[in-house]
């Protein structure tokens, strides 16, 4: 169960900073039909929940009795893996097996350190690409594969490919060498597709059972379509800072999880939030943080810096653990009221301080809470952020589901590394670095 508190946006609470609760609930209502008369297929990840997962079970039963796991991917195919190994298994590969990397950039020094820590003999290579075609996922593959037939393993061993369906580079060397390989559906790829076997091999293969993450999406999706402010919390937090935007010009949105192992929620989030809504000018700058910690690094910027914030908080009501802080020199005034209390009741205590400070200063914050961190409730903040972030889109009037933006530097990449078909983008780089430069 997620619960969302919005009481910090309203006028009531926040005075002319703050928005109307009529008008989130039209804009709500309006996010309501908007989703229901589903305009783009890619909707589809709302019914993720109803899958099949016997290859996945079959697959990740078989990556547990690997000693290491190197998953290679970037952006939506890398991120929500991310999520899902440290919020699920922190510290895992300090306690646990296989150990798990995840290559998403193409940083040499990583890719090295990375290789004098794998034994290429006990890793099943995971990699993970919609379109087949990502340069960087298509590179770090290409140097494994080369690795791994020079040391005479066999192929068929050692990858699992995660791909589209039926087209894509990957898909037609799976079929040439026999690889395993596990389908994203056709409709689904890259920031949406957390919940399919991107980020749900990672999840059997460090023993998390991968039905109970999507339980907890179904939990989320039935309250989708949902009209009504009580019963669908996503339309009224995709309304809400559609308006706090729109009306008020809060075009950062920080997103501030009380919880270290959602620190890669943070940035999960921020790419599903700029590459849906980030189009045609509009869309709002997602900002990762995690707390208490940026309270002693951003809190000041956005308690008085530009008025152009909207604060999200997420917090974890049983953190699980019971840490008490000892009642040790309580002759000092400045450490005896931390005694008996415990390391919990002050997370929430500095959160709560935090999110009144900022109606204080009458900064609009919402807060998110789930009530511990399991799979069932990570598939459904999952869930909860992909439908609030797609019904925001549809607000927006834009399609949350494509990148063009981004297009451009990958035809650019493309010309500039000798792909066939990309020699206009190749000329255009070639111009572009003769031009004058002002380097001092
Ligand atoms: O959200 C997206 O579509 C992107 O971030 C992709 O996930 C990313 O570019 C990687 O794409 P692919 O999975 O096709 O390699």
């Amino acid at each position: 169960m997620v619960k969302l508190d919005f009481s910090n946006v309203l006028t009531e609470l926040i005075g002319s900073a703050g928005i109307k609760l009529s008008e989130i609930e039209d804009h709500a209502k309006r996010a309501v039909e908007l989703i229901r008369a589903k305009p783009y297929r890619e909707l589809d990840f709302i019914e993720i929940y109803n899958q099949d997962l016997k290859d996945v079970k079959e697959i990740g039963k078989i990556g547990r009795d690997y000693e290491y796991f190197l998953l290679l991917g970037i952006g939506g195919s890398a991120l929500g893996p991310k999520v899902i190994l440290e919020a699920l298994s922190p510290f895992h590969n300090l306690k646990k097996k296989p150990k798990v990397f995840i290559y998403d950039n193409v940083d040499p020094v990583t890719l090295k350190n990375i290789l004098e820590i794998v034994d290429l003999k006990r890793t099943l290579v995971n990699v993970i690409s919609k379109s087949g075609s990502t340069s960087e996922t298509l590179s770090s593959f290409l140097i494994l594969w080369k690795l791994i037939r020079t040391r005479r393993l066999d192929v068929k061993d050692h990858f699992v490919f995660t791909t589209d369906p039926e087209k894509g580079n990957l898909r037609a060397i799976a079929e040439e060498y026999g690889i395993r390989t596990l389908s994203i559906p056709k409709n689904i790829g890259g920031r949406y597709s957390v919940l399919t076997p991107v980020g749900l091999l990672l999840a059997e293969t460090i023993g998390i059972p991968s039905e109970e993450i999507l339980e907890g999406a179904k939990d989320i999706s039935e309250k989708a379509f949902e009209e009504g402010f009580a019963k669908n919390p996503m339309a009224i937090l995709a309304s809400s800072l559609y308006l706090l935007d729109f009306l008020k010009g809060r075009r950062i949105l920080v997103f501030l999880p009380y919880c270290d192992r959602l620190k890669t929620l943070s940035e999960w989030f921020s790419q599903l939030w700029a590459e849906s809504l980030g189009k045609d000018g509009k869309g709002t700058t997602p900002y990762p943080s995690l707390g208490t910690t940026d309270q002693h690094s951003q809190l000041q910027i956005w308690m008085e810096g530009p008025e152009d914030k909207v604060i999200l908080f997420l917090t974890v009501e049983k953190h699980g653990v019971q840490e008490e802080i000892p009642e040790e020199f309580y002759y000092l005034e400045g450490l005896r009221f931390l005694g008996g209390h415990t390391l919990e009741e002050l997370m929430h205590t500095e959160q709560l301080a935090t999110e009144m400070a900022l109606c204080m200063h009458k900064k609009p914050n919402l807060k998110l809470s789930i009530g511990e961190i399991e799979p069932r409730t990570i598939g459904g903040i999952f869930q909860f952020l992909q439908v609030t972030t797609a019904m925001a889109g549809l607000l927006y009037g834009i399609n949350p589901f494509n990148q063009p933006g981004v297009e451009l530097g990958k035809r650019l990449t493309y010309g500039a590394m000798g792909k066939r078909g990309f020699e206009t983008e190749a000329d255009e780089v070639k111009r572009y670095l003769k031009k004058e430069r002002f380097i001092i």
